[in-house]
């Protein structure tokens, strides 16, 4: 689609808003798959619903076959409700209701236990005839230790699932193997890094094996999460992150025997995104000149980190006058600090201009709060079509499920 200023967006939407481009997706996606089946043909890729859980992603993901990763009881009533059945659900995190664990563990879905209260859940399934039923454990191991200068938190640790170096993840698998009915079959191993190197994937193909060996685990499958990057030109390729994992959980794993899960999210989506906004004023003040838009930080920005974003100035006409050094592309909310980034060396933008950001929103559309304004409308680009997948809501929805 043509977004020049001045043309309309396709019907249904306006300034600021959402595109995916389809296309890019899907290749993405395929490029995902082809790696991880290449690397280890025994494997399962699951969609975080938490990177972007736009009902029409979640219907493209499963209709592509991908099981859902559910971090949270409403995301698995949501992947239920989506048509994950239990068997493509995985349910990971700390944040589970006892009624949705049990639900998940007794109906099929692979639960990683990440919690004591959960090791207590799961003694209440423990029944005479009732099971058994298979679960996995979250373990926590000491990142920053095995790859310096990586952990996103450097030495402050990470506070997800059981810890390896202490032995309370020993003490969590002694407790599940003394409960009859349940069999602790899978591991998992997500871990947030700064860097998202390779260095990372090999670390934690490599404390699965540790692990596995010094509890003396008979794995049906290892779970090493999300976390990649995907499609940058510059950056580690899928292929070379199966490549890696690969290589070192087949020191320990037989690839016939067991299944490789991955839980891919931004990786998969942040490259088809793009925001469109449009310059609504243009002011000059004694401190700076502003380009103040219809889009916000709080729609691309959310934890206020960015500074420079991959974007594109759309002119409605050719530019007049000689570049300004600055203008301070801002947004339409009433937060002094709702600036999106300097502008530098172009001439004057003018009303209606439109300042498009690409590879952005894939991951903060749903972070993002609705303040002053509702949440902007999503597009999909299918070829030269495009489909709306989420109306901005009216006064009336915003109104229908709170009370007056
Ligand atoms: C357990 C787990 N799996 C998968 C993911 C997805 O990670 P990403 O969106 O970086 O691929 C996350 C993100 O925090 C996670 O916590």
């Amino acid at each position: 689609m043509d977004l020049s200023p001045g043309r309309p967006l396709p019907a249904g939407i306006d300034t600021p808003c959402f595109l995916i481009d389809e296309e890019d997706l899907s290749s993405n996606l395929d490029r995902f798959l082809a790696a991880l089946e290449a690397r280890w043909p025994r494997s399962i890729a699951a969609y975080s619903l938490k990177a972007n859980a736009l009902p029409w992603l979640l219907a493209y993901f499963r209709d592509r076959g991908l099981h859902a990763e559910a971090a949270s009881d409403d995301e698995y009533r949501l992947s239920l409700a989506m048509g994950y059945p239990h068997d493509k659900i995985i349910y990971n995190g700390p944040c589970k209701t006892r009624e949705t664990f049990l639900e998940a563990v007794t109906r099929g879905a692979f639960v990683n236990v990440d919690s004591g209260r959960e090791l207590l859940w799961l003694k209440e399934l423990d029944l005479p005839g009732s099971g058994p039923f298979r679960v996995g454990i979250r373990a926590n191991i000491d990142l920053e230790a095995r790859c310096p200068g990586e952990f996103a938190l450097g030495a402050e640790g990470s506070r997800f699932g059981f810890c390896h170096e202490n032995g309370e993840l020993g003490k969590a698998v002694a407790f599940i193997r003394g409960l009859k009915q349940i069999r602790l079959e899978g591991l998992h191993l997500h871990i947030s890094s700064r860097t998202r190197s390779l260095a990372v994937y090999r670390a934690l193909a490599r404390a699965a094996g540790e692990i596995a060996a010094a509890h003396s685990l008979d794995l049906s499958s290892v779970n090493l999460g999300g976390g990649f990057f995907g499609g940058l030109p510059d950056k580690p390729s899928f292929d070379e992150y199966f490549r890696e994992i690969a290589a070192e959980l087949g020191r320990r794993f037989d690839p016939r025997r067991t299944t490789l899960v991955s839980e891919p999210g931004t990786s998969l989506v942040s490259s088809p995104f793009s925001y469109v906004t449009e310059v609504t004023d243009v002011k000059r003040t004694v401190a700076d000149t502003f380009a103040v838009t219809d889009g916000s930080r709080v729609h691309i920005d959310p934890l206020m980190r960015k500074s420079e974003y991959f974007f594109e100035v759309l002119r409605r006409k050719p530019p007049a006058g000689p570049p300004l050094p600055r203008q301070v592309i801002s947004g339409f909310t009433c937060m002094e600090f709702d600036r999106l980034f300097v502008l530098r060396d172009h001439p004057e933008l003018s009303v209606g201009d439109r300042i498009v950001y690409h590879r952005t929103g894939g991951y903060t559309l749903c972070l993002s709060p609705m303040f002053i304004k509702h949440f902007p409308a999503v597009a999909v680009r299918r070829g030269k079509e495009w489909t709306v997948v989420r109306e901005r809501p009216a006064a009336e929805d915003f109104i229908r499920i709170q009370s007056v």
